[in-house]
């Protein structure tokens, strides 16, 4: 009798489990929700964020047809509106002015673009590492930011992490979860899947590097 297969949704968070430990603990984070840091470093972080989901999001449209990418491309998870009101906020009206993405981001995003334009499997692998995050963690960093720095709640300068359009976020990510089960039917293809697994222990990469570079312009003690 064949063994029942492994949910994806398991395979790839139990895959990625260590790469989030090295992330959630890295310098830059954990000097940033420890209070350490000022608002300029969130602010740079924030900056990041915008070049990332700009690339998540601009190559969303295009796959919502998709059959791997397709059931993912939700318009209540759209980003790039609050991190725009967010970034008005904490840079001013010409916020967009300057804005540069650190080496690491710009590297990062262009392979979110790579994906998106030819690979939707591993463009879902770069969704979910996101999103996903920003709906477990993100809320974590949400608190410790209106505290830190005094924004309102859930108010400019913290938009990003409110998901006004999913009042329950546990039950979406349920949801979220059982989409990436579907994945096992789509894609039949074994190494595929690996593929795709991989591609997400890389998005969580490519997210420390972002953090490491971070650090470097944000150190403790200079
Ligand atoms: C200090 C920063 C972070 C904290 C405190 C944090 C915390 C958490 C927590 C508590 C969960 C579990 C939620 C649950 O089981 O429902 C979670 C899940 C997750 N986090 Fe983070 N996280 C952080 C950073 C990150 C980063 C940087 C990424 C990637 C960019 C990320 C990606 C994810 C993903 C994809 C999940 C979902 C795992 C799954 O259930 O499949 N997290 N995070």
């Amino acid at each position: 009798m064949d063994t029942p297969r492994t949910p994806f949704s398991t395979v790839i968070r139990t895959a990625s489990h260590e790469q989030h430990t090295e992330a959630e603990t890295s310098t830059f984070m954990s000097d940033l929700l420890g209070g350490k840091l000022g608002v300029d470093a969130y602010t740079r972080y924030t900056e990041q964020l915008w070049f990332v989901y700009r690339a998540l999001e601009d190559g969303a449209e295009a796959l919502a047809a998709d059959p791997v990418a397709g059931p993912f491309i939700q318009p209540e998870l759209l980003r790039v509106r609050e991190l725009e009101r967010d970034l008005a906020h904490l840079r001013g009206a010409d916020w967009r002015a300057g804005l540069t993405p650190l080496p690491a981001t710009a590297a990062y995003a262009a392979r979110v673009e790579e994906c998106a334009r030819t690979w939707p499997g591993g463009y879902v692998a770069h969704h979910y590492t996101r999103y996903l995050g920003d709906l477990s963690g993100g809320q974590i960093i949400r608190g410790k930011a209106e505290l830190t720095w005094g924004f309102a709640r859930k108010g400019d300068g913290v938009r990003f992490y409110v998901f006004e359009e999913i009042p329950n976020p546990a039950a979406f990510k349920r949801g979220y979860r059982e989409l990436l089960d579907g994945i096992d039917a789509v894609v039949t293809d074994e190494l595929e899947r690996k593929r795709i697994v991989d591609e997400c222990k890389r998005a969580f990469a490519l997210n420390t590097a972002v953090f490491q570079e971070l650090g470097q312009e944000f150190p403790l003690s200079a």
